[in-house]
């Protein structure tokens, strides 16, 4: 993007599947599915807007606590997507990175990603996806390696979250309506631009993080300078 107020890592909490499918008399399972395509249509997005590093919250730490038939229809999509997408990722040069505990997983999923994650280690732009998360869990982990090594100071707690190699986080956004943080880059979103969006995941597409981009832009050049 030419204009530099466009920014340069936006995450978001994808919110809204179950309420989707409830509008439509659906399922769960196919308000996530649902959500899988508008995960594509994000990351396709992401690329056009030249975005570098497009962080999504896949699944918590506490998205355990749901129905093991829902657990298992979210895996089952998260097998579907990378054996989807891993070869058009590789093909634009999309890096996978995971933020999260992911070897909890299943052990085929794991060698899933593991696979995923080296096949794409040589992408430009990157698309983390947040696995098994929670941003206390991630402070908490940080800040013991951190005093492992010396002095526990904000830098040194940085370098230890599962961010660190990303660019900092400019813009977090969460559909549905809801106005939470539910536990998601809580470290990372001290400085960080945050928009709420009345769309609900499955409908959210192009127009949607294009207006998200514009109104950080908006909100940069209004504030900028910091
Ligand atoms: C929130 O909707 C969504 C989730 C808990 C799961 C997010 C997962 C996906 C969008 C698809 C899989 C992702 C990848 C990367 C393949 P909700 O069920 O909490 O909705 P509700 O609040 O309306 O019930």
């Amino acid at each position: 993007m030419a204009d530099s107020s466009f920014p340069r890592h936006v995450a978001i909490i994808m919110d809204g599947n179950g309420r989707w499918a409830k509008k439509r008399a659906m399922p769960r399972a196919l308000g996530h599915k649902a959500g899988g395509e508008a995960v594509r249509r994000a990351v396709q997005a992401a690329e056009d807007l030249g975005l570098e590093c497009l962080t999504l919250y896949a699944f918590s730490s506490e998205n355990w606590k749901r129905e093991e038939d829902e657990i298992s229809d979210l895996m089952n999509l998260m097998r579907r997507f990378i054996e989807a997408n891993l070869q058009d990722m590789i093909e634009r040069k999309v890096r996978l990175k995971i933020i999260g505990d992911y070897k909890a997983f299943a052990p085929d999923i794991v060698e899933k990603l593991e696979g995923a994650l080296e096949r794409t280690s040589g992408g430009e732009r990157t698309l983390a996806v947040a696995l098994n998360y929670g941003a206390q869990q991630e402070i908490a982990r940080a800040a013991r390696l951190a005093a492992e090594e010396g002095a526990i100071t904000p830098e040194s707690i940085e370098k230890h979250l599962y961010t660190a190699d990303l660019p900092p986080l400019d813009l977090l956004i969460r559909t549905s309506g809801e106005v939470r943080l539910s536990n998601f880059l809580l470290w990372q979103s001290a400085y960080a631009e945050m928009l709420f969006m009345d769309v609900l995941w499955p409908d959210f597409g192009e127009e949607h993080l294009r207006a998200a981009c514009e109104e950080f832009a908006k909100r940069e050049r209004r504030f900028g300078g910091r």
